[in-house]
């Protein structure tokens, strides 16, 4: 949450910095600003959206070769003017830029009104400035000891850039438990929480870790930690295109993260799975496979979207590796004192790489000795590198907030991982195994045929484009469809949805049923389907709205839904592939024709880097 850019060079840092920010954008986007340096520093802040920064910014000085920018999700203190970044110390000496939080900004604040210091805002990143400066003027020394110093007494997270008036050739950055990505180009540097807004610059990348100082200035880039011991600067290079991170003519993002998800499953399967030999290689776990095939125990911790592809995962290894498996919310995992014992993997699933509850959930698993595994998306974030091995998923960045192909992507990635387990320990037989392979070859294809449906699917939107409440139900792999159709709805559309377990309707939520709610029925042909046509019916009897997701060539049900979207057949293990396509568009063509911001919803970011 919050993006930060940084530019020092020979270039206009303005430019850099705005369009590295409207790239981060998804990040946080309840204020933006910026400062720029020549001979002193220029703050330009507002409340909104960078465009809005754009428009103060019209007629005022706007030069400087060194700057720093900032984009904010809200932590301390309201979105507005006086809590927007920069922040800048009481004597102006230090300009910050901050993303993470400063737990202990409380007894901070305290102690320096003790001294004197006066505070304009709620936030905790003012405290940092004014902590970096009093320390600076006490101690004289210089910029970075003083930020070093400073950060020694601060308890949370941080990514953060900074500036001091008295050296305005130096950027100081730092982080711990918030991302930061440094670019090196020809006598210039980049900085900012991802890659994004560096790649069209250089692919030569320093991901900064936990505790480290970076100093750039005249002389270079110097990385020392906080104890004061220099690092080796290690200079990476990354391989992302600049097309996909642009919308590439579709309206948003997300649309465009829909349409490319047969893409993403074949990027994620290619050079692993070979359909010709039927063979399948995970070489991420190459060093672990026979801990994971021989472990009593699977704990899977993720959030959000990755906690219900997470879901999926459990059926996926219990069914086909027979490893029984405890699905975790991080952020409870991490807090209650779970059972974890040194044979148990746990498995980390995040789109981002960088969610807090999740990153601390992997600390506590490593505390408690268990092998802990990583799947991810982003390469180079903070959970592949914390996790002993692991997995990515290449569905390529995803930008906008709601997560699409990252979804079936982790999906993928999980079916790849249970049926290698499943194979080694011989829970698959090689005919099922084999048929899976098959099966998971003709999956992009059928993802192709279902987007193909996305004009029928518009017109079913415009009809319960008004809802107030939607209910979503589904039986054994596709309840954490069910769950993840309503969490899209209510993410981007600002509608209230739930998803159950179709056979709990009657446990309570048949109460809700009415003339005006919409109940959205993953209904494909499997062993529970029969139970889940009485569902329809019983929905059906209360005047409910059925929209129903069927396999082609389902008569029974379209003679009793209301509307039916047809997917192709599949093994069923891999139909939340398949079925979470038409919710997807569902959720976005709704959300579209309410006027709502699809890639940018309200309170939301798309990294939750805070817990
Ligand atoms: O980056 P992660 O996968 O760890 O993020 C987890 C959740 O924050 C994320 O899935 C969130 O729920 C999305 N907005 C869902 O669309």
């Amino acid at each position: 949450m919050c993006g930060i850019v940084g530019y020092y060079g020979n270039k206009e840092a303005y430019p850099i910095i705005i369009k590295g920010l409207k790239r981060l954008e998804y990040r946080g986007y309840d204020s933006a600003g910026i400062a720029l340096m020549n001979h002193s520093v220029r703050v330009y802040k507002c409340k909104g959206k960078v465009s809005e920064l754009e428009e103060i910014t019209k007629d005022k000085d706007i030069s400087g070769n060194i700057g720093l920018g900032h984009t904010r999700w809200a932590t301390h203190g309201e979105p507005s003017n006086v809590n927007a970044h920069p922040h800048v110390s009481m004597n102006s000496l230090f300009v910050v830029i901050h993303n993470g939080i400063i737990e202990n900004y409380n007894r901070l604040r305290t102690e320096l009104e003790a001294e004197d210091y006066i505070f304009k805002s709620e936030t905790d990143t003012e405290v940092l400035a004014n902590l970096i400066e009093y320390v600076y003027i006490k101690l004289n020394i210089s910029p970075d000891e003083a930020v070093r110093i400073a950060l020694t007494k601060v308890i949370g997270a941080y990514g953060i850039l900074v500036v001091c008036n008295e050296h305005p050739d130096t950027i100081i950055a730092a982080r711990k438990g918030s991302p930061l990505v440094i670019g090196k180009g020809h006598g210039e540097y980049f900085f900012a929480s991802d890659a994004t807004p560096i790649i069209e610059y250089t692919n030569s990348v320093i991901y900064l870790n936990d505790n480290d100082i970076a100093i750039v200035n005249k002389k270079g880039l110097h990385i020392r930690d906080i104890r004061n011991i220099e690092q080796t600067v290690k200079v990476q290079k990354i391989d992302i295109e600049i097309d996909a991170i642009e919308k590439g003519g579709f309206d948003h993002y997300m649309l465009k993260e829909i349409f490319e998800q047969p893409k993403a499953i074949t990027d994620t399967c290619r050079g692993r799975l070979n359909y010709y030999d039927k063979t399948l290689k995970l070489g991420g776990l190459h060093q672990v496979i026979d801990a994971l095939t021989k472990t009593e125990r699977i704990i899977i911790v993720a959030c959000g979207t990755s906690w219900h592809a997470g879901l999926v995962g459990e059926f996926l290894f219990e069914e086909f590796a027979r490893i029984p498996v405890e699905v975790e919310y991080a952020s409870e995992f991490r807090y209650r004192n779970p059972i974890i014992n040194p044979g148990d993997v746990v498995i980390a699933i995040s789109q981002s790489g960088e969610t807090a509850d999740t990153l601390a959930a992997i600390q506590l698993a490593k505390e408690h000795r268990a092998l802990v595994l990583g799947i991810c998306n982003v390469v180079g974030s903070s959970i592949p590198r914390e996790t002993d091995a692991g997995v990515y998923t290449h569905a390529g960045p995803e930008i906008g907030v709601a997560s699409t192909k990252a979804f079936t992507a982790q999906v993928t990635v999980l079916t790849m991982m249970a049926m290698l387990t499943g194979a080694k320990n011989k829970a698959l037989t090689d005919k099922e195994h084999n048929a899976l392979i098959d099966e998971l070859a003709l999956i992009p294809e059928k993802i192709n045929s279902i987007l193909a449906k996305a004009e029928e699917i518009k017109k079913i939107a415009e009809i319960y484009k008004d809802a107030t409440n939607a209910l979503y139900l589904g039986r054994g792999y596709l309840y954490p469809v069910a769950l993840e159709g309503a969490l899209k709805l209510k993410e981007i559309s600002y509608i209230h949805a739930e998803g159950y377990p179709a056979a709990e309707m009657k446990h309570g939520p048949i109460a809700l049923i009415d003339e005006k709610m919409p109940v959205i029925v993953l209904a494909t042909v499997d062993k529970s389907y029969e139970k889940v046509v009485n569902n329809i019916q019983e929905v059906k009897a209360r005047k409910g709205i059925v929209i129903a997701i069927v396999t082609e060539g389902d008569t029974t049900i379209r003679t009793m839904a209301d509307h039916v979207i047809e997917v192709p057949y599949s093994d069923f293990a891999l139909a939340p592939l398949l079925t979470v396509i038409p919710l997807q568009l569902l959720s976005y063509y709704i959300a579209v024709m309410r006027g709502c911001n699809v890639d940018q919803p309200r309170n939301l970011a798309k990294s939750v880097t805070v817990e």
